[in-house]
């Protein structure tokens, strides 16, 4: 484990100023939540956020309907990534990750469907663009790669064919420039004599060398944006660094930006700059990732941090009792309220909205943190640290209507 994973674990369990506060703010929970609910709560400060916005998604709200109804997988979900930035979605399994990757690329499957919410990309929402449209964006502007590669390689071609017929699809290459292309890409994946592999069928390859002939596959038409779902889960840890390492390479060498999803908090902290950690639906926390290790705010972040006590990279999220509630089974309130330690008063009435934390400066004297409520929405993501915790604020969380229609495609 990496020495700031190291420092989050064991700073995970302080008590943080917020907490101590908590009980009185928790008192006024019901109240304030009218308010936030009519929108008269003030609203928060914006901290500057000067790199470019590639992508943003807003509000997304992605249901399942169910035979006993409809029941919503990733819930009022806001976060942009910068050009060049890796945010990293962290959350145990079922928390809605994946289901929020496929949203973005319009790849839901029945009986999943996008409620409602925007994915705004290079000036248009892909929630609302022609499925043409979306065919070019998907592999051409944002590549995802998948947990198990074989799922995404035909196993009747060769890596060469596949990488090449990427290239001819979206008009980048053809013929021997593709054939040529091919063999580049799998060298800059650091896949050993490409020449010879580019004439490899999937099975021949490694683990470890199929996910990286798919990662040359994802940069083929050169993405600005790289999805990738759980790229090291499947492998053994030597082979998870050695992709680690090249993704970040990547990252540098073709300015991508990367939506790195994982459920291992040593992945977080050797590749993230900001952190989005989710829960059964929904992002509980946000901030950039030393922030997060040094300072934890909510019960399940710090239970996540804690459940890697020295613990190496790869070690399950395990050591919090109980586990995420399944679709369609939210408990009212706080959905983490059933699993939580810090569960208290107002924790079963309302699901908290969120809260701005604040910290002002070093100085001990200074070290108040200060915490804001608003009817946030969309703008979360511009804020720094936020967290949905009634420790901190007394915020409930605006309504939500997962089951408004999507909106109609051109
Ligand atoms: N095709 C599907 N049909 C029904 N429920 C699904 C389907 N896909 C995912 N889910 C449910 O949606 C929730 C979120 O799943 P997912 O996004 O895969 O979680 P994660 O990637 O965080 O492990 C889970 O409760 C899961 O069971
Ligand atoms: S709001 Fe949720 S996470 Fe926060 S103390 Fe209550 S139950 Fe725990
Ligand atoms: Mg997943």
């Amino acid at each position: 484990m990496s020495d700031i994973a190291g420092r989050g674990a064991r700073d995970a369990g302080r008590e943080g100023p917020g907490a101590r506060d908590a009980g009185r703010e928790g008192r006024g929970a019901r109240d304030a939540g009218r308010e936030a609910r009519v929108g008269v709560a003030p609203s928060a400060p914006r901290t500057p956020d000067p790199a470019p916005r590639l992508l943003s998604v807003e509000g997304l709200n992605t249901v399942f309907d169910l035979r006993g109804g409809t029941a919503p997988a990733v819930i009022d979900v806001s976060f942009h990534v910068n050009a060049g930035e890796t945010l990293c979605l962290v959350g145990e399994s079922g928390s809605g990750k994946s289901v929020t990757a496929l949203s973005i690329l319009r790849l839901v499957q029945r009986p999943g469907r996008i409620a409602s919410g925007s994915v705004l990309f290079n000036g248009r929402d892909l929630l609302t663009v022609s499925e043409r449209e979306m065919q070019h964006v998907r592999g051409a502007e944002i590549a995802l790669i998948f947990q198990e590669p074989m799922t995404a390689l035909n196993p009747v071609f060769t890596i060469g064919d596949q990488i090449e017929e990427t290239l001819i699809v979206h008009g980048e290459a053809r013929g021997r420039a593709a054939r040529e292309r091919a063999i580049e890409l799998l060298g800059a994946v650091s896949i050993p004599e490409p020449d010879r592999r580019v004439r490899d069928y999937p099975h021949q390859l490694s683990g470890g060398l199929r996910q990286r002939a798919l990662i040359a596959m994802a940069l083929a038409c050169k993405p600005s944006v790289l999805i990738a779902d759980e790229p090291t889960t499947a492998l053994d840890v030597t082979i998870q660094a050695q992709i680690l390492d090249l993704l970040r390479d990547l990252k540098k060498r073709f300015g991508l930006a990367l939506l790195l999803i994982t459920h291992d908090l040593g992945v977080v902290a050797e590749m993230a700059d900001r952190v989005a950690v989710m829960y059964a639906g929904r992002i509980v926390e946000e901030a950039p990732v030393r922030e997060l290790f040094q300072n934890p705010r909510h019960p399940y972040t710090q239970g996540l941090l804690a459940s890697i006590p020295g613990g190496a990279r790869g070690s399950r999220l395990a050591a919090i009792q109980g586990t995420v509630p399944p679709l369609g089974h939210l408990p009212p309130g706080c959905p983490f309220a059933p699993r939580c330690p810090r569960r208290f008063e107002p924790c079963d009435t309302a699901v908290p909205g969120v809260t701005v934390i604040e910290d002002r400066g070093a100085r001990p004297e200074a070290r108040k943190t200060e915490s804001r409520t608003s009817d946030l929405g969309p703008r979360t993501s511009d804020l720094g640290h936020t967290t949905r915790c009634y420790l901190y604020s007394p915020a409930v969380e605006p309504e939500v209507l997962p089951e408004a229609p999507m909106k109609k495609s051109r």
